[in-house]
């Protein structure tokens, strides 16, 4: 199963590196990429395409400045904005972003109006909240990525600790994209044995730091902008999943209507992820300390929401 059409807005780092992925997995017939800097989306187009022979792909990838070229796209990628330099963090992009998120999402809504938008763009979850009511979709059809980097993060430094595979390690890390998110201990586990069994807990909250510093880490190393391999990967899983009618389910930030006792906002919660985009939210039973958690991360997404307005 592949799509007709999907569109990547921004042919930065992340979008471009989406882009490639797409069309290397031929997870689209045509794959559009957007960016208001002249060249830059038509140069990597093409020079995309021109691997297509050496990969084995057949996705035609292009790049445009102007939306008709994305005309019917199935699902949106949205990577367009400034990314994090050293000392910034998410929120600093706030308002630059949010008018570019703007803007962006009233084009989709234009030329793609029954379109699914996964959101990259940070601040996620309030980018998020600024494409669905600048586009006007329903929640069904606005998601974000973060959730999958944050847990493949988390993922990857206890495959690194214990020595094993990274495909043995499972694990949730929720709530909003920054230094609150939230893993979820009690649902992490190597092939289904708790990671308490082979982590002490000083070990366990080290691991944790590192995953809620992750997107600083790359900063601090790259020094002129942020993370964009794994970015990229988790964008394209949430792309796959709904091109190919998987049912994943994934750890996504999704708009709340009572669900995890909150609503009207953003939170990375697990969502199963289909056909039309998100299908269902399952909500977890957490434990105290968690629900405390989940609630401060609200309550700090919240915030950003307020600065914005
Ligand atoms: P980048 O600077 O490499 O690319 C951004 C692109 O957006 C540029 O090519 C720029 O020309 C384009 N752009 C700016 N305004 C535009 C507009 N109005 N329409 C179309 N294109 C426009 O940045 P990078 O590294 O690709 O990051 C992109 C965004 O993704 C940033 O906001 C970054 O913070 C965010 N991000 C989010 C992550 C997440 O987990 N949700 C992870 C990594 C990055
Ligand atoms: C990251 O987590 C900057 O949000 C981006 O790498």
């Amino acid at each position: 199963m592949s799509a007709r059409k999907i569109t990547v807005v921004g042919a930065g780092h992340v979008g471009a590196t989406a882009a490639q992925r797409i069309a290397e997995k031929e997870l689209a017939r045509e794959v559009v990429m957007i960016d208001i800097a002249e060249g830059i989306p038509q140069g990597k187009g093409l020079d995309q395409w021109e691997s297509a022979p050496i990969e084995g792909f057949d996705s035609r990838v292009t790049g445009s400045q102007s939306y008709d070229a994305a005309a019917d796209s199935e699902i949106f990628v949205v990577t367009a904005g400034i990314a994090r330099k050293p000392g910034m963090s998410r929120d600093d992009l706030l308002k630059t972003n949010a008018g570019i998120v703007a803007s962006v999402s009233k084009e989709i809504a234009r030329v793609a109006p029954d379109s699914i938008i996964i959101m990259v763009s940070n601040p996620l979850d309030v980018m998020c909240y600024v494409a669905m009511q600048a586009s006007g979709f329903p929640r069904e059809r606005v998601m974000g990525m973060a959730g999958i980097l944050d847990t493949a993060r988390y993922r990857s430094f206890i495959a690194l600790e214990l020595d094993v595979s990274v495909e043995d390690i499972q694990a949730l890390v929720l709530g909003g994209h920054g230094d609150t998110m939230v893993p979820l201990l009690s649902t992490t586990s190597v092939s289904g044995i708790p990671l308490t069994h082979f982590l002490d807990e000083d070990r366990i909250e080290a691991l944790i730091e590192r995953t809620r510093k992750g997107g600083a880490e790359i900063v601090a190393h790259l020094k002129t902008g942020s993370a964009y391999y794994a970015p990229s990967a988790g964008a394209v899983q949430m792309v796959e999943a709904i091109v190919k009618h998987k049912r994943r389910i994934l750890p996504c930030a999704a708009y709340l209507e009572g669900e995890y006792g909150h609503e009207g906002l953003f939170l990375g919660v697990p969502c199963k992820l289909g056909e039309g985009g998100l299908l269902e939210i399952v909500e977890l039973e957490l434990s105290e300390a968690e629900a405390s958690a989940l609630a401060s991360s609200a309550e700090a997404v919240r915030d950003t929401m307020a600065a914005l307005e």
